[in-house]
């Protein structure tokens, strides 16, 4: 189980997110299996290659989303890819390329792997990627910024209708994508999001979230201005004020790589840095 406390610190110009716990520093890299490595001249290593090779284009023509396997018989692999709806179409794009090309050299040798980032998700496995709320990691981060004031009973009052209509939208929805708002005391609105992974079928979709929002008195002073809580499985996010939503396109789009930065802190998973 792991749990990674992040602070988000906003002025008006800059964000700045700390990373509050310096004790798991492990557990915010990408979940690398340590057994059973494969070897560089085996057949895993070559399906593994393919399929993350092939999962930037084929997620980039399908909705931001893609599960594929590549191989067969013992040395098949399977994986699955897909962005997050708060972040924007370029950011989308530059996870859905970067995270394949890099993830070998983050963990090397590994069969089986899970790993987040700000703006995606990439796993891929040795066997089948279970179809089932995967609860087992647990990140959340503390948004406070201090240009807007709240109160504890403003925004614990605004979680009940924004959760509720969130919960239910997510399930309902084909892209297992909800964002909604509710009004909010002062600042007009509280929006947030809930997103699954797409594999889901809605009731595994509607308990991951809904665990996670059991989970939003604990997690959250209240004081805050928003959080967000992200696991494999599925990912949820208030914010009091606007929150940006950016929806995968409907009809295919060739995917537009982007020059490669040396700015891509997202592959620590300590990842809500900017
Ligand atoms: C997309 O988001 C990134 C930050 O994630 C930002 O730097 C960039 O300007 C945005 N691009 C567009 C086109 O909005
Ligand atoms: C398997 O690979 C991982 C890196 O992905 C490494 O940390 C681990 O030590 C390796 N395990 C063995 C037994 O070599
Ligand atoms: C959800 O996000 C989309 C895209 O930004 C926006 O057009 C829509 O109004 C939002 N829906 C709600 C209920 O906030
Ligand atoms: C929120 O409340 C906690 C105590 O519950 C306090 O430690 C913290 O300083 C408060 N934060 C803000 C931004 O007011």
């Amino acid at each position: 189980m792991a749990s990674c406390l992040l602070l988000l610190i906003a002025t008006a110009a800059a964000v700045v997110f700390l990373c509050a716990v310096a004790s798991d520093q492990d557990d915010k890299t990408p979940d690398c299996s340590s057994a059973d490595n494969y070897t560089a001249d085996s057949q895993y290593k070559k399906n593994l290659d393919q399929l993350l090779a092939a999962l930037p284009a084929a997620a980039g023509g399908n909705g931001w989303f893609y599960q594929g396997s590549a191989g067969a018989g013992a040395d098949k692999v399977f994986g699955l890819i897909m962005c997050y709806a708060d972040y924007n179409a370029t950011a989308c794009l530059d996870c859905l390329s970067r995270a394949p090309a890099s993830i070998t050299t983050v963990c090397p040798g590994s069969r089986n792997v899970r790993a987040m980032y700000d703006a995606c998700v990439l796993r891929y496995s040795a066997t089948p990627i279970p179809a089932t709320a995967d609860l087992s990691v647990l990140y959340h981060v503390v948004m406070t910024d201090h240009g807007v004031s709240v109160t504890t009973e403003g925004v614990r009052a605004a979680w009940g209708p924004l959760m509720s209509k969130l919960t239910d939208g997510v399930a309902s929805s084909l892209l297992r994508l909800a964002n909604s708002s509710t009004p909010y005391p002062s600042w007009q609105e509280m929006d947030g999001l809930a997103q699954c992974s797409r594999d889901l079928s809605a009731s595994e979709c509607s308990s991951c979230i809904k665990s996670y929002t059991n989970r939003l008195g604990e997690l959250f002073p209240g004081n805050n201005t928003g959080g967000a809580i992200k696991g494999y499985s599925c990912y949820l996010r208030y914010q009091v004020g606007a929150l940006e939503i950016t929806l995968p396109p409907t009809t295919p789009a060739p995917p537009s790589p982007q020059p490669p930065s040396g700015k891509y802190l997202m592959l620590h998973a300590c990842t809500f840095l900017s």
